[in-house]
């Protein structure tokens, strides 16, 4: 029973799927089927689904495809989306879809018929081929790639992992995320590091303001380069690559970390092309990956003078697995990432780029020339992409956000953070134009009529 049993679920997990000979799994796996009961997929539309319909419009380029109403409410049927509610605070976190959800609840039931044989013994022969599907998403080495819990836990494994003594500086910004800012900040009071603050203008249509800003600060002091890739509150993109380069010109010594939490598969890059030597991100973002799951990337030739934030055996290792000791863990939920990479790889990055601008398109063009209403993100492809900040003159944030969410049931979510006043706005690949078009009657309303 156990040895089927493996060799079916070896057969069905996205990640080890070329392991299992189909002749095994025929001579075998039917009883390991029947014994499991493990019924077929609910989801309503599949990956084959979505795969045909691509092939019928493979003549179609990311920019044709991004309007075509009907393939994106397939896509939309993937997603168990409220009926009720329109959710547009997808940069928070974003659901998975249905298929997703209900791989990582099968591995659950399975789990815990024995836990630590199911989790130890069969899930977990998924982490490598995972690690190599991740790393050809990422366009790296999958020795260069380690399977977190959160964008958090990855940056977190760099700011406290790095050797740095009293004295060295750091350069980071007022709109960075808090828990990294908070994370540098301890690191102040421990070790006597200084840090060194920008504070962005934003939104910034111009590579140079950037480049100038870090740049400038550099020293000979300067260890770390600390670059948000997409500033959370408001969508903003910053070229890291022009900083990287720049700063690395002024002083060769230093590194950059670039906390990318919000950018992978969001839009289409490949992480070698930023020109960091750290990078973290969350899989529970854009990747639509299952709550608690991250990743993070160092570059090969780092590995081994980091320290990992969960200590193994080895701490001066080359390799990135020693940034995976982080004890027991959800296993369902890690391995579940390697469905939510399939439905990413089916749509393809460039055709969820484009569709997620065309979203933001949309709706910001419908709404940025009513009088009162400000719209606090670039709409260049080039600084933005589907994250963006509207206000209403004469109206606070939380104001705007109850208003939305009171009136016309829209979940936004309003941001005051340092110089940053505003509701940010994030639909996905689900969101429909029918729901930005409430979106557009809700600011319009607030606009002419007021909140009150
Ligand atoms: C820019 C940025 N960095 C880091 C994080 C932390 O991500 P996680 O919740 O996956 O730890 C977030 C979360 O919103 C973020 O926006």
């Amino acid at each position: 029973m156990h040895e089927e049993t493996q060799l079916f679920y070896t057969f069905t997990s996205p990640n080890i799927i070329h392991m299992a000979s189909r002749r095994n799994f025929l001579k075998q796996g039917s009883t390991a089927l029947a014994a499991m009961a493990i019924p077929a997929f609910s989801n309503k539309i599949s990956l084959a689904e979505i795969s045909a319909a691509l092939k019928s419009k493979s003549n179609h380029s990311a920019e044709n495809l991004a309007g075509d109403e009907d393939f994106w409410a397939m896509i939309r049927e993937a997603y168990t989306v409220s009926p009720n509610i329109i959710n547009l605070n997808n940069g928070g976190v974003s659901p998975q879809p249905q298929h997703v959800q209900e791989m990582q609840w099968k591995y659950i039931q399975m789990s815990n018929e024995a836990p630590s044989y199911y989790m130890w013994r069969i899930l977990d022969q998924g982490r490598e081929p995972l690690r190599q599907k991740l790393a050809d998403l990422a366009g790296c080495s999958a020795e260069e790639l380690a399977i977190n819990r959160n964008a958090t836990e990855a940056l977190d494994t760099v700011i406290f992992g790095l050797p740095m003594k009293a004295g060295d500086e750091v350069i980071l910004t007022k709109q960075d995320y808090p828990n990294m800012i908070n994370a540098w900040k301890q690191r102040e009071k421990r070790d006597g590091i200084k840090l060194v603050w920008l504070n962005l203008d934003l939104p910034q249509e111009n590579d140079d303001y950037f480049v100038d800003q870090f740049a400038g600060a550099v020293t000979d002091k300067t260890r770390i380069v600390h670059v948000t890739h997409m500033i959370n509150w408001m969508g903003q993109i910053q070229p890291i690559r022009k900083i990287a380069d720049a700063v690395k010109k002024k002083n060769q010594n230093i590194e950059v970390l670039s906390d990318s939490a919000h950018t992978f598969a969001h839009f289409d890059y490949k992480i070698p092309d930023l020109g960091c030597d750290y990078w973290g991100t969350s899989l529970h973002k854009w990747l639509c990956a299952p709550f608690g799951t991250g990743l993070l990337w160092v570059k090969k030739e780092k590995i081994a003078g980091l320290y990992p934030l969960f200590a193994n055996d080895n701490p001066a290792s080359d390799d990135i697995r020693k940034f995976e000791a982080q004890g027991t863990r959800s296993f369902p939920a890690e391995e579940a990432i390697g469905y939510a990479v399939d439905f990413h790889n089916a749509i393809g990055s460039d055709r969820k780029e484009g569709r997620l601008r065309y979203l933001k398109n949309y709706w910001t063009g419908k709404v940025k020339d009513i009088p009162k209403v400000k719209i606090h993100t670039s709409l260049k492809d080039q600084y933005s992409c589907a994250i963006c900040g509207v206000s209403v003159v004469g109206t606070e944030p939380v104001e705007l956000d109850t208003f939305f969410f009171n009136r016309y049931k829209i979940h936004t979510v309003a941001i005051n953070w340092e110089n940053i006043h505003c509701v940010r706005v994030t639909p996905n690949v689900y969101t429909s134009l029918k729901e930005l078009d409430k979106l557009v009657a809700a600011i319009s309303d607030a606009a002419k009529n007021g909140v009150k």
